[in-house]
């Protein structure tokens, strides 16, 4: 059975948005890929060549790759790279190319005001923090207490000092806090189908009756981030999925709502599988700033499909 299972309203999906023979190409590239192979640098305690140097002492053999310079590909471990010590230690992060884009994009300076609007378990609120050189602040909110713990452990392990964590359901977040942060990145819960290669759990429950609660909710997220942020400020609203219900009209729909939302450039490298975000899906089209919008499809450097678009408050 491959990973779409007996699922017929999700194998409908894949072959509506990639076709038969590209789901099936798709498919089985993921089957050979290896899951747990990039690690980001926690620059604020060890640089990178030091973290190499350990690592490889220990049989680790570490590559470098172009598009950031604080990802590391561990191309050979005698062992769990999670059970070293310098894991424990909190030297780096193990996380997917793909998840440390949406950070990238928004690029968080030192002394900036950030909001991470659903930030558990942590990997893009530490990843800011390094960037912002722990300075400034970063309120990292999640709804589940459970996933609450996870971040703010890895937030302890990674010695990040400018995170503030709270637990709310994030679409008050824009009542207490109105125009108030320089950068909001929304990473928003989503139905996950970029990450289909190392999950077996999605055939179980994907449909488009959970998808249309899932854009409920990611519809009053975006329309919190968006009102939290002050007058000339970023948002970076990203998923792990291909849904375009859950991408570009979500996009679309603030940009309905909100007249001084306005989409910007994303002034990255274009690696293979970077597509441009679509204007039109099942009959309906979209706004045309959406081609602004960024898809990762997925590729050997980026083997989790992802949808990033950033957003001004104009
Ligand atoms: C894609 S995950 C976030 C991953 C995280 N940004 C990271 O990089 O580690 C989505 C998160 O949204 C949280 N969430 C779901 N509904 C929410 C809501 N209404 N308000 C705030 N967070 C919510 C989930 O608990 C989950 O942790």
């Amino acid at each position: 059975m491959d990973k779409i299972g007996n699922n017929k309203e999700l194998r409908s999906f894949f072959y509506d948005f990639f076709g038969e023979e590209a789901t099936e190409n798709l498919l089985l590239f993921w089957d050979k890929i290896d899951q747990k192979t990039t690690i980001r640098v926690n620059t604020l305690k060890i640089s990178k060549q030091e973290l190499a140097k350990r690592l490889n002492d220990k049989g680790f053999l570490t590559e470098e790759l172009d598009f950031y310079e604080d990802a590391l590909k561990i191309i050979e471990k005698p062992y769990e790279i999670g059970k070293t010590l310098e894991h424990f230690l909190g030297y780096f992060y193990v996380q997917s190319t793909s998840s440390m884009l949406p950070p990238l994009v928004l690029d968080p300076r030192p002394y900036e005001a950030v909001l991470d609007i659903a930030a558990a378990p942590g990997s893009k609120t530490t990843q800011m923090a390094q960037m912002m050189k722990n300075k400034g602040f970063i309120l990292a909110n999640d709804i589940s207490y459970d996933r609450i713990k996870a971040l703010s452990s890895n937030v302890d392990r990674l010695g990040t000092v400018n995170v503030i964590i709270t637990m709310t359901e994030g679409h008050r977040i824009s009542f207490k806090y109105p125009d108030t942060f320089d950068k909001v990145l929304l990473d928003a819960p989503c139905s996950a189908l970029g990450t289909m290669y190392k999950s077996d759990d999605l055939r179980k429950w994907w449909s488009y009756d959970k998808i249309n609660k899932l854009t409920r909710v990611q519809k009053g997220l975006i329309l919190a981030g968006f009102r939290a942020l002050k007058p000339g400020g970023v948002m970076v609203y990203s998923t792990c999925t291909f849904v375009p219900e859950e991408n570009e009209k979500i996009v679309d729909f603030l940009l309905k709502r909100e007249e001084r939302a306005d989409i910007v450039d994303i002034n990255i490298k274009r690696y293979e599988g970077f597509r441009e975000g679509l204007t039109e899906w099942h009959k309906e089209v979209f706004d045309e700033r959406l081609k602004k919008t960024l898809r990762v499809m997925p590729s050997s450097l980026f083997p989790e499909g992802f949808y990033i678009a950033k957003i001004k408050k104009t």
